[in-house]
This record gives structure tokens, C-alpha cells and sequence, in this order.
């Protein structure tokens, strides 16, 4: 199987076999698209597209070569259609198409949410089903009840931000480089992560609130009609960039302490410890509503880019055991977004049977809501 993804700022392929229940990658291919949008501070659709088109080919070459496989070797051509950048997918869903015609293969669209949750099984033991999903990614923060790889209903998601958005927006308020979730997830090792105590989010999975309190410890509690009296003169940046959004509760800071080294390594650290904490109580939560359901999960499987978070990683692994719940991590080059986890769930699907038309079209949103 050949899978194609370009939903957003990488392009990939890979070539993926399915033997015995088991999916094994033989190549893995990442056109990163990092130096295209790192001046900008986030992924511009327009770019992404044309970045695509031209780096593609050469990628679906690269996976080819790599795995030691001819394109007439191929059985069938899978691709990421939904969801994502319209302009993104519709490159690769295009090729995808083009490809398999022209071979004369079957062709598959898959869900690139499904499929983070599939990237858990590639060069991976097989997973005792049924299983709670978790998918942490830059689009996406929802929770998944998982008959099989390819069953899967949707539980519950973010009311806001994604954590993956929270991390690169949090990581842009501390001044650090695109993308910013794996440079918090450094930085933080060389802070404290009780320098900050960030409030805890009300409700499941919401982020929004906790990237608010990170911006006001930078740049302090804007004026508000409640709390002028303290807070003015407080913003250390220009009126332009105050923030909409006021927590009436929360008090004036008369001052910030200066974003040096240190504080933005403090800062870094008891953010993302926030953001990790949040996503851990979700998912206990819905543990919680599915044991008192009698619908205690076999597993419970992670995928999405924020799966390569050391800390997350570290607090789920510590969370399942506590449970006894086996807890399933794809390894960390197949969290971020790669063509290896939509090859795995193509090839899952063609094995049983499944094909799709050539007027799939690509969608921007995904099947699973
Ligand atoms: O799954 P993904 O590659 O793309 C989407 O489907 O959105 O996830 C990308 C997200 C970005 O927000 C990125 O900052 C975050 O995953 N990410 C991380 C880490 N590596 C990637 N966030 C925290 N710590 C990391 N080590
Ligand atoms: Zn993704």
C-alpha cells in the first residue's frame, strides 16, 4: 500500500505491507514544509498547496526507492482526503487518484484522525479491542471509543483550541520559533513547573482559558472596567495587541517579572504541565464514565502530533499502569503527521475488501464528529 498525506504542512508517502494482522512499514518518507512558514510563525494555506505540488513527487519517489518498490508493484494507493487545508488535500488526493487509475489499483481515502489513532499499530503488536482513542494533535483534542481500527465513535472533543494549538500559540506568547509544541517540550526540561500555577480548565479539554492566563503572566492583566485601578500601566505591549478576552476574577498585575531565560524555561515548564494535566483528566474522566458504564476499554490508544510530548508521554504511561489499562503510544515518528498511519488504515481497509471511488472528493472536515 502506498499512502499519500498533505492535509497540512508536511508532505509524505510511504509504503506500509500488511502480513499476518500485522502492519510494517518499509518506508517513510517527510518533505518538511518547516523553513516554507517558519517566517510567518504558522502554516499559510496558500503556501502549503504549492509546496506540495512541488515537493510530492519526489517524496512518492523517495518512499518507492526506499522500500524497494516499484510503483507496478503497488496493490492499491491510499490517502489522507479529510480533514485539513482544502487547497493541501486536494493535491494529494488528486496524485493519489491519478496514480491508482493509472496503475490500475484500487484507491482509498482515509480520515487523517482515524488514522493517528492507526499509527499506534505500525511495527506494533496487534491491540486488544475494544479500545478508548485519544488523539492530541494541532487540529484536533477528542476522545474516541474504538470497536476495531476501523469502528470508531466519536465520545468527546475540545470546546475550543486544540492542546497542539494551545502548545504553538503558548509557545508564540514566550517568543519561541514555529512550530512551538516541540520547543516547549524542550524548554520545559530547564524549568520549574510549579514557578506558575495555571488555573485548572472547568471543562474537559478546553485550552483556551489556560493560553489567556499564559499571555497575561507575560504581558500582565490588561485594563478592565473592573480592574483599571491596578492594572494601569501594566501592559508591557502596545495597545494594539491587547487582548480581547478579561477574566473579571482575576487581579491586576501590577507587574511582570522580565521574559529572560529563566522565566520563559519556568514559564515553558509549568504551562506545559498545565496543558498535560488537562488532557490526563480527560481522559480519566471518560474512564471513569466508561467503567461505571460497564464499558471498561482493553486499551487505550494515543495518536496526534502532541503524542510525542515527553511529558504527556511519561503522565499517560503512569496514568495506564496505575489503572492496569494497557496503554498503546505510536512511536514517536509516527505521532506528528506521516503517510506511514494512512497507508496502515488504507491497508486495513483494502484487506477487507474496501475501495472507493474516483470522485471521492477531499473535505475539511473529518468523518468522525
Ligand atoms: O498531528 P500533527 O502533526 O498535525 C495535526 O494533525 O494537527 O500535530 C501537530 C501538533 C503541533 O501543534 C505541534 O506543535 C505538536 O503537534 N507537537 C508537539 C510536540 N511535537 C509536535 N507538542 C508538544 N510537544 C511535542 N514534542
Ligand atoms: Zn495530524
Amino acid at each position: 500500500m502506498l499512502g499519500i498525506e498533505t492535509s497540512c504542512d508536511e508532505t509524505a508517502a510511504s509504503v506500509v505491507d500488511l502480513a499476518d494482522g500485522r502492519l510494517r512499514v518499509r518506508s517513510n518518507a517527510i518533505g518538511s514544509q518547516v523553513d516554507v512558514h517558519a517566517p510567518y510563525g504558522g502554516v499559510v494555506p496558500e503556501l502549503a498547496s504549492r509546496a506540495h505540488l512541488e515537493r510530492l513527487l519526489p517524496v512518492i519517489r523517495q518512499a518507492c526507492d526506499e522500500a524497494g518498490a516499484s510503483l507496478d508493484s503497488l496493490h492499491a494507493v491510499a490517502v489522507g482526503h479529510r480533514p485539513g487545508l482544502i487547497g493541501s488535500l486536494l493535491v494529494g488526493t488528486s496524485a493519489a487518484k491519478a496514480l491508482a487509475w493509472s496503475l490500475g489499483v484500487p484507491f482509498l481515502g482515509v480520515d487523517h484522525v482515524a488514522a493517528h489513532l492507526a499509527a499506534a499499530l505500525l511495527d506494533q503488536p496487534p491491540i486488544p479491542f475494544p479500545a478508548t482513542g485519544l488523539v492530541v494533535s494541532g487540529g484536533h483534542t477528542a476522545l474516541f471509543r474504538m470497536l476495531d481500527p476501523l469502528s470508531i465513535v466519536p465520545l468527546a472533543r475540545t470546546p475550543d483550541d486544540a492542546v497542539g494549538e494551545a502548545f504553538d500559540k503558548g509557545a508564540t506568547i514566550l517568543g519561541l520559533p514555529y512550530p512551538g509544541g516541540p520547543e516547549i517540550d524542550r524548554l520545559a526540561e530547564h524549568g520549574k513547573d510549579d514557578a506558575v500555577r495555571f488555573p485548572v480548565p472547568r471543562m474537559d479539554f478546553s485550552f483556551s482559558g489556560l493560553k489567556t492566563a499564559l499571555l497575561y503572566e507575560v504581558r500582565g492583566v490588561p485594563p478592565s472596567p473592573r480592574n483599571s485601578a491596578g492594572a494601569v500601566g501594566a501592559m508591557t505591549a502596545p495597545a494594539s495587541e491587547t487582548p480581547s478576552m478579561v477574566m473579571p476574577s482575576m487581579p491586576a498585575t501590577p507587574k511582570v517579572p522580565p521574559l529572560d531565560d529563566r522565566r520563559r524555561a519556568d514559564l515553558a515548564a509549568s504551562y506545559q504541565r498545565a496543558l498535560v494535566g488537562a488532557v490526563v483528566r480527560g481522559l480519566r474522566r471518560e474512564l471513569e464514565r466508561a467503567e461505571a458504564a460497564d464499558e471498561r476499554p482493553q486499551a487505550i490508544v494515543v495518536g496526534g502530533g502532541v503524542a510525542a510530548n515527553r511529558r504527556l508521554r511519561a503522565e499517560l504511561e503512569a496514568f495506564a499502569s496505575a489503572r492496569s489499562v494497557p496503554l498503546r503510544l505510536p512511536p514517536m515518528r509516527y505521532c506528528v503527521d506521516n503517510a506511514a498511519m494512512i497507508a496502515g488504515l488504507g491497508a486495513l481497509r483494502a484487506a477487507r475488501g474496501e475501495h472507493d471511488p474516483l470522485d471521492l472528493t477531499a473535505q475539511p472536515l473529518s468523518s468522525l464528529r
